[in-house]
């Protein structure tokens, strides 16, 4: 799926923009890789920079034409996140999905998902998924949560390009199995961090404890309170402290 239309930059400002601005042109289509060795403005979640060394890690932008409605969009961030632990799992590590879009090893944070979608009506017709991995950066500025790479948790030099295949492949390979109709709910529930475990959140700045029951069909993450109530978040209006 994903072998045929890559485009390999130097430097761009963001591999999502550059994909997005291609949308009038017949390049951008269901199977475009865009991947650069540096992003000047690289977008993170929640209109963050993402920031990454010059040719230390893998940045990268598919597009996708899902064809789903717009109400199951949360659908492909599980997908994308799957597949990156797929990846994550064969290089020998234990990812959790910290809900909606961080990918964790150890509570550190390894890599982000940045997901575009372009609608018509209700339905998604194309979408650009961005992946930043972080693989053979060592330092990193003092964020939260605190980030890691392949590099320090595999105590080796791993080879960006070999890396982006492999993850390519999980992602086609994640896509054609929600294509056919399997569910992949049960392995994202269980790769969900704190998942069943009592921790502390705050939400319009009061803190509170609960225990991450799931994720809804439309995206938001369900936290059962300590009066046994389940409530509903919509990503950004709940904050984990941890
Ligand atoms: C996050 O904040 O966790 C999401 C980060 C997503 C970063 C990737 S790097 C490749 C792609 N291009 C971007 O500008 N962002 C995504």
């Amino acid at each position: 799926m994903f072998t045929k239309n890559h485009i390999k930059l130097d430097t761009i400002n963001s591999t999502n923009e550059y994909a997005l601005s291609l949308k009038e042109t017949p390049a951008f289509m269901e199977g475009l890789v865009v991947t650069a060795n540096y992003q000047s403005g690289g977008n993170g979640q929640r209109g963050k920079t993402w920031e990454s060394i010059a040719n230390e890690n893998l940045l990268l932008s598919v597009v996708i034409e899902p064809n789903i409605n717009i109400n199951q969009q949360s659908e492909i961030s599980k997908i994308v996140a799957l597949s990156v632990c797929d990846l994550l799992i064969y290089l020998g590590l234990n990812p959790k999905i910290k809900w909606p879009n961080d990918i964790l090893v150890a509570k550190k944070k390894i890599a982000g998902i940045l997901i575009q979608n372009q609608l018509k009506g209700n339905k998604i017709t194309y979408t650009v998924i961005g992946v930043g991995l972080n693989i053979n950066q060592v330092s990193f500025k003092e964020y939260l949560p605190i980030a890691t790479s392949l590099q320090l948790c595999l105590n080796t030099e791993l080879n960006i390009d070999k890396i982006k295949t492999q993850l390519l492949q999980f992602l086609s390979d994640r896509i054609k199995q929600f294509r056919n109709g399997s569910s992949q709910e049960k392995e994202y529930l269980s790769s969900l961090f704190l998942k069943d475990k009592v921790a502390a959140f705050e939400s319009k700045g009061l803190q509170f404890m609960g225990i991450i029951k799931g994720v809804t069909q439309s995206g938001k993450l369900l936290i059962q309170k300590e009066d046994d109530s389940i409530a509903e978040f919509e990503n950004q209006q709940v904050k984990y402290l941890f």
